[in-house]
């Protein structure tokens, strides 16, 4: 079992989902067999993390810990942390400080579902001092919608930007993101330098955009199908294709 610790965030209302989101949360919602956060629970299980925190928000925490409970049927131990309003990837990761600090994280969206395991990509950087953060990327049609890298010749990441009008590439960083102990340090200096986006969030991107110029990143493409199933549209293409694979098993 790895020693990088697991966090889900798992907080923010799915206001996008209304109203499916009306009376539970995004994360309990079916994508196909199982809810939504199993999924994303096995993508890092299956990677070989096994102590993992939640972060969860909203009016559906009793429902999460009666479904999940302390993790042993996904042979894991789970521990929770409640997000009093929601405030961006980068504010909910930093509330898990006091159960994490001093250990190497690897962090995944509670709405992000992966093909991929990354067992390899784990136990590289648990050895590894050679980069402090690993970003996995995956070619779309529509950057637009999230985090784009801009890449050069050699696919090093110069730089990332959220939500950009004006894309660099196709590669959207996907929200599983693997850093090491200074993690909380580099938060800390976002929330006092930078501080929160128009769009009322402390980014990860402005985390992100920190390593890649104070430390080193490494970018794995991601080569299995990736989504989000935030929206209706990315939910059933995300059902669909679970479909697919338990049919062809
Ligand atoms: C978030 C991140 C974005 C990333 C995306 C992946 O976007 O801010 O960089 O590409 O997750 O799902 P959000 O879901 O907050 O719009």
């Amino acid at each position: 079992m790895s020693i990088i610790k697991g966090v889900i965030l798992a907080g923010g209302t799915g206001s996008r989902l209304s109203p499916l989101t009306k009376v539970t949360n995004k994360h309990l919602l079916p994508v196909y067999n199982e809810p939504m956060i199993y999924k994303v629970i096995k993508t890092l299980t299956n990677s070989g993390i096994g102590d993992i925190t939640i972060v969860l928000g909203g009016e559906s925490v009793g429902d999460f810990v009666r479904l999940l409970g302390d993790g042993s049927e996904f042979n894991a131990s789970f521990s929770y942390v409640y997000q009093q309003k929601a405030g961006g990837i980068a504010e909910a990761l930093y509330l898990t400080k006091k159960i994490v600090e001093g250990d190497k994280v690897a962090v995944i969206l509670g709405d992000n579902i992966f093909e991929n395991t990354f067992k390899s990509e784990i136990e590289e950087f648990e050895k590894t001092n050679a980069y402090q953060c690993c970003l996995f990327l995956k070619e779309v049609k529509d950057p637009k919608r999230f985090g784009v890298a801009e890449l050069d010749g050699r696919n090093t990441i110069k730089s990332i930007e959220e939500k950009p009008k004006n894309p660099q590439s196709n590669f959207a960083v996907t929200g599983l993101y693997i850093y090491d102990e200074n993690i909380f340090k580099v938060i800390n200096y976002i929330i006092n330098k930078i501080g929160y986006s128009k769009r009322g969030e402390l980014e990860i991107t402005d985390v992100n955009n920190y390593y890649i110029k104070n430390y080193k990143t490494k970018a794995v493409k991601v080569d299995g199908f990736w989504s989000d199933a935030g929206t209706f549209d990315t939910l059933i293409k995300s059902s669909n294709f679970i479909q697919s694979v338990l049919k062809k098993e």
